[in-house]
């Protein structure tokens, strides 16, 4: 995953680097990232509802609501105002954003079994987390600004750790899978940066 994606790398840190100057901008993209958050925690309940409930899966679903909260939180903060739900206005490409999360999903369930739609999925938006957060966080720490993503990171990585136990040693399908959400994450970003292009020319 980190292979294929290198090519993102200095775009994504060059992209965020020049968007949490610009506290507008910053807070609608927060509140992208408390949608997805938000989705994907709402995504753990709904799949949930017919099976078990374990209390894995409902600490999973709470920490994803907490992240969901803690983007919001920072976003309204950062806006200095409250942003209340998820607007064309006050979320940065969010039709796009909401694109991003139902293919990765449908795509992934439909090349996995009912059983494994849950543990794959959640590792592969993991993944995507934990390489997004780690350039994000290191961003934030030279910005200035006093946000950090330390403790949201440490969740994502026992999230990550969690769902390769349950996903078993499957490299093949891992490779697959990921470079199917690559491709989408790229689409995404593409989105983004034509929304709010970096300012290198001023
Ligand atoms: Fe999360
Ligand atoms: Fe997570």
């Amino acid at each position: 995953m980190a292979a294929n994606n290198r090519q993102h790398e200095a775009p994504v840190r060059d992209f965020l680097t020049d968007i949490v100057r610009r506290p507008e901008d910053h807070a609608r993209f927060m509140n992208m990232l408390s949608m997805l958050e938000h989705m994907g925690s709402r995504k753990i309940m709904v799949s949930q509802m017919d099976r078990t409930l374990t209390e894995d899966v409902l600490k999973h679903l709470a920490e994803e609501a907490r992240h969901a909260y803690f983007f919001k939180r920072q976003a309204e903060r950062v806006a200095g105002k409250s942003l209340d739900g998820y607007t064309q206005d006050n979320t940065m490409e969010r039709v796009p954003a909401l694109m991003y999360f139902g293919r990765l999903d449908a795509g992934i369930s439909a090349q996995v079994t009912d059983e494994e739609a849950y543990p794959w999925v959640s590792l592969i938006i993991e993944l995507r987390a934990c390489w997004l957060y780690e350039i994000y966080n290191d961003v934030l720490s030279k910005s200035g600004l006093k946000l950090s993503l330390k403790s949201l990171l440490a969740e994502e990585d026992m999230h990550l750790a969690e769902m390769f136990g349950m996903c078993g040693q499957d490299t093949e399908k891992l490779q697959r899978l990921s470079a199917y959400e690559t491709e989408l994450f790229g689409r995404l970003w593409n989105k983004l940066c034509i929304a709010s292009p970096v300012a290198k020319a001023a």
